[in-house]
């Protein structure tokens, strides 16, 4: 079942961001990060709180959130919000947190932090896909039709507000992901090289847009 987010999730919000932070797959006991609360400040929290009207939980039959969907229908606003709101919270949980329990985690967040205030689309593309999302389900409960089902919720969503066009980001790393958006007729924009977690071999940070 699909049901909008409310405050009760978040918690589960915070597990599912770390459980599939690691190119798609789990963080748990990789050595790579270690602070789950900053993680989820970088990636999921933001949207929830700027737009969770466009923010939609997958729940398995016993009630227990297992996914989300979260959007945002202008990229452009919610990046400036993020940049005037949220950094801000992430230097100061960086500083007094992060920074004291694992130095290696602050390098990493930071840099990340950083690399947010460079736009990842250009104008133009911008203009044709204002809309961005992010997509993820718990291990355990993938490949069983969870994804598709969130995101027909958001880009129906997406749509009645008139947004022509969407965008996401992901790694070649992402077995999963990459199939998936092509199947749901994601088109690939713009592809770089990109090693957020210092993986190695060739690999790519890829965006993949579609018109509405
Ligand atoms: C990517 C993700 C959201 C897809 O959702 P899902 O519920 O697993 O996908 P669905 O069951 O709806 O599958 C839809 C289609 O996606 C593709 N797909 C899904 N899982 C796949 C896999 N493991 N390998 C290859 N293709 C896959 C298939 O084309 C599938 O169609 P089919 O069932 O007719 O073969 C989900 O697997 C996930 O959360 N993965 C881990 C986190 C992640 O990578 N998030 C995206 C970050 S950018």
């Amino acid at each position: 079942m699909i049901v909008p987010y409310e405050l009760k999730y978040r918690k589960a919000l915070i597990e599912i961001c770390w459980r599939t932070g690691f190119y798609g797959k789990d963080l748990t006991g990789t050595d790579l990060f270690h602070d789950k609360e900053v993680f989820a400040l970088c990636f999921c929290l933001h949207y929830v709180e700027f737009a969770p009207e466009l923010a939609y939980i997958a729940l398995d039959e016993t009630g227990k959130a297992i996914g989300y969907v979260l959007g945002a229908a202008d990229t452009r606003a919610q990046k400036a919000s993020f940049v005037s709101t949220m950094l801000p919270r992430i230097g100061r949980h960086l500083f007094f947190n992060t920074f004291w329990i694992d130095r290696e985690d602050y390098l990493k967040m930071r840099a990340w932090a950083q690399s947010r205030k460079r736009p990842r689309l250009d104008e133009e593309f911008l203009l044709h896909y204002p809309a961005h999302l992010h997509i993820n389900l718990l291990p355990g409960y993938q490949g069983q039709g969870h994804g598709t089902a969130l995101m027909a919720k958001l880009l129906e969503e997406f749509k009645a507000r008139g947004v022509p066009g969407v965008h996401l980001g992901t790694n070649s790393a992402n077995e999963k992901a990459v199939p998936f958006y092509k199947k749901l007729g994601f088109e690939l924009l713009d592809e770089k090289p990109g090693d957020m977690w210092g993986a190695g071999g060739d690999l790519k940070s890829l965006v993949f847009g579609k018109k509405l």
